[in-house]
């Protein structure tokens, strides 16, 4: 048998799949399932810092500034009472999960100022968290703001919060930075211990007989995990900070991907919200088993085989490629 067992953040998981920030946290009872399907550490749903300073610069900025010419949007930003979850309450089932669980519980941290509610890391190890996982959603959509300006204060953030508790911290970014290895590398320069590709953006749609922008958030596919398995594969071994790779984990095989490309971790949302808790078991058993078809004895072994440093080709990861890519699809079309 394979050997599975793995780490993440310095945490010992039984195996490298990890249950991704999702509402499976909020009740105790779906986070077993999630244990008792195999799932080796899991990633609670965000706190985020609206639920925890309402009055906070960032939701300022937000309401004041990104969504101004649409009233409408406005309503995206719930009221206090009707968060379903509101700080204490989260603090209490940090507690709760890791009573019931016997895998690592990642608590997470969904924010971008630098305001008091920094300290809710802090809190959020007191209740016992083997980890933080911290969320930077943020679009900008001032046309004086800099990319260097919003990098600064992301790093200073990170800084801030690894500064305040002792636990390990992971930071979830979003793709869509001009230099990404850079910012990586400042993250982890500013004490981050994991770094997760990737977050997705929820993108709102129109609806054109309403005429109102709508929120919209649709499950994952399988094609999405070609984005992080990229990155990940460029960044693997160059940074002192474990890679975890969300986005896209379908199947087995996208774990084997995931781990081939250098994650440390391959984790799940969408495909365990669509087919269930029980669904990560089947995941495993396929994992497991491409493990023992291809001869490799530990996920060790396999990790980053396929990352830019491991391939023959590492062109293939970047421009290089593109000509050829192009090149193919016009030999299919003679
Ligand atoms: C319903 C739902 C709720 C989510 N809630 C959170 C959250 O609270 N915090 C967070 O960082 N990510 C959250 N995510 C993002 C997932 O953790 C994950 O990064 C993303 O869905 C991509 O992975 P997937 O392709 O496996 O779904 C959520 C995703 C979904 C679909």
């Amino acid at each position: 048998m394979p050997e599975l067992k793995t780490s993440y953040l310095g945490l010992n998981l039984r195996n490298p799949l990890v249950a991704s920030a999702s509402p499976f946290s909020k009740k105790v009872e779906e986070a077993k399932a999630l244990e008792d399907a195999g799932i080796a550490c899991l990633v609670m749903h965000s706190l985020f810092e609206e639920q925890i300073n309402h009055e906070s610069r960032a939701l300022d900025f937000f309401l004041n500034q990104g969504t101004e010419s649409f009233a409408e949007a406005l309503t995206y930003f719930p009221e206090q009472d009707h968060y379903d979850v509101g700080p204490e309450k989260y603090l209490k089932l940090v507690g709760e999960l890791k009573n019931t669980l016997t895998i690592p519980v990642i608590a997470s941290l969904n924010g971008v100022s630098n305001g008091g509610w920094v300290d809710y890391s802090r809190r959020m190890q007191e209740a016992g968290a083997d980890a933080l996982e911290l969320n930077i959603y943020f679009l900008s959509t001032d046309l004086k703001v800099t990319a260097a300006d919003l990098e600064k204060a992301q790093v200073e953030l990170v800084q801030q919060i690894c500064g305040s508790v002792s636990i390990p911290v992971a930071v979830k970014l979003n793709p869509f930075y001009t230099s990404l290895p850079n910012f990586a590398s400042g993250l982890v320069n500013a004490g981050a211990k994991g770094l997760v590709f990737f977050n997705r953006f929820y993108q709102p749609d129109l609806d054109i007989e309403t005429l109102e922008v709508v929120p919209n958030l649709k499950l994952s596919t399988s094609d999405e995990i070609q984005l992080p398995l990229r990155w990940v594969a460029i960044l693997y071994g160059k940074l002192q900070a474990d890679l975890a790779l969300s986005s896209g984990v379908h199947s087995g095989k996208d774990a084997v991907k995931a781990v081939m490309a250098g994650g440390q971790v391959a984790m799940m949302t969408s495909a365990l919200l669509h087919d269930g808790a029980g669904y990560a078991a089947i995941v495993l058993k396929e994992f497991e088993a491409w493990m023992s078809a291809h001869e490799y004895s530990s996920v060790d072994q396999m990790r980053g085989a396929l990352s830019q440093k491991g391939v023959a080709n590492p062109a293939a990861y970047e421009r290089a490629n593109y000509l050829q890519v192009l090149t193919s699809f016009d030999n299919r079309m003679k």
